[in-house]
């Protein structure tokens, strides 16, 4: 029997509807959340990504403003414009668009937004509380997937999670948050000799990599949980995840498509974070 999608888009228009009511909570209080989004270069895809950010927060009554960069832009510029956005008493959530262009020190522009601005859980002083089992601010990627998980009732504690990808912004951070559940994680990385000896075994099936087709239906243990958080274009420019969809959906118990998965959480994550760090 075909998996069960779980619907991203429509559980993000659900978590963005009960930001709302934290918006109107704020106003009662004289305050308006705003976010500030900065965007260095001219990547497509973040500014795709950045777009949606934008909309996600136009519909909730939140404010958002981007400053936009050149590619060419200097450490020093891209650092000036973080210190003025720490001081706008206007902006609460602070988030630098990833990858940045090369040659920026992508470490030290993420250290220099204020911790408590920061809305995507990325300076060192928000994941050092992720370390230590609770932060205000989890990573959006993850912190959406655990909304999912929760969605369909998942029940963590004891089962086998096992994250293919260890990316800071999603594979680490998906791990420790799996951890703070009392799921028995493992983090696989490019180097894992034998990936599939390790998807068969789990109960949660987180894959981030960025490779289109990395986890095959024969690799997944059945009625799993399969969480995609991969976006790839395909060579007749099909937005695909790194799951093998159709394979995949035939043993798991649920799976996240691409698109309206993983990515539409990610933004409601995004405006929950900013409405926190407003005080609501
Ligand atoms: N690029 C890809 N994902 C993310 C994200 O969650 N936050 C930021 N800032 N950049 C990204």
């Amino acid at each position: 029997m075909a998996a069960q999608r779980i619907d991203g888009k429509a559980l993000a228009e659900q978590v963005l509807a009960e930001c709302r009511t934290g918006v109107d909570a704020l106003a009662a209080r004289g305050i308006r959340p705003g976010l500030a989004v900065v965007l260095v270069g001219d990547n497509p895809a973040s500014r795709a990504y950045v777009r949606n950010k934008v909309r996600a927060c136009g519909t909730v009554g939140v404010h958002s403003e981007v400053v936009e960069l050149p590619a060419t832009a200097s450490q020093a510029e891209v650092l000036e414009v973080v210190r003025r956005l720490n001081g706008d008493r206007s902006i609460h959530g602070i988030l630098v668009q990833l990858p940045l262009p090369s040659g920026l020190d992508e470490a030290a522009i993420l250290a220099e937004v204020m911790a408590a601005k920061d809305v995507d859980g990325f300076h060192a002083l928000n994941r050092g509380d992720l370390l230590g089992g609770h932060t205000r601010f989890p990573p959006c990627t993850p912190a959406g997937m655990m909304r999912m998980l929760d969605s369909i009732g998942a029940k963590l504690s004891g089962k086998d999670a096992v994250v293919v990808g260890r990316s800071n912004t999603v594979g680490k951070p998906m791990g420790l948050l799996l951890l703070g559940r009392d799921a028995t994680v493992t983090l696989c990385t490019s180097k894992t000799l034998d990936l599939a000896s390790h998807t068969r075994r789990a109960d949660v099936l987180v894959v981030a990599v960025g490779r289109a087709g990395i986890v095959t239906g024969d690799m997944v243990k059945p009625g799993a949980i399969v969480l995609d958080v991969g976006i790839n274009r395909t060579a007749d420019g099909k937005l695909v995840g790194d799951i093998d969809f159709g394979s995949v959906e035939q043993v798991a118990g649920y799976v996240t498509p691409v698109p309206g998965g993983v990515g539409p959480m990610t933004v409601a994550m995004l405006v929950v974070n900013t409405i926190e760090a407003a005080g609501g």
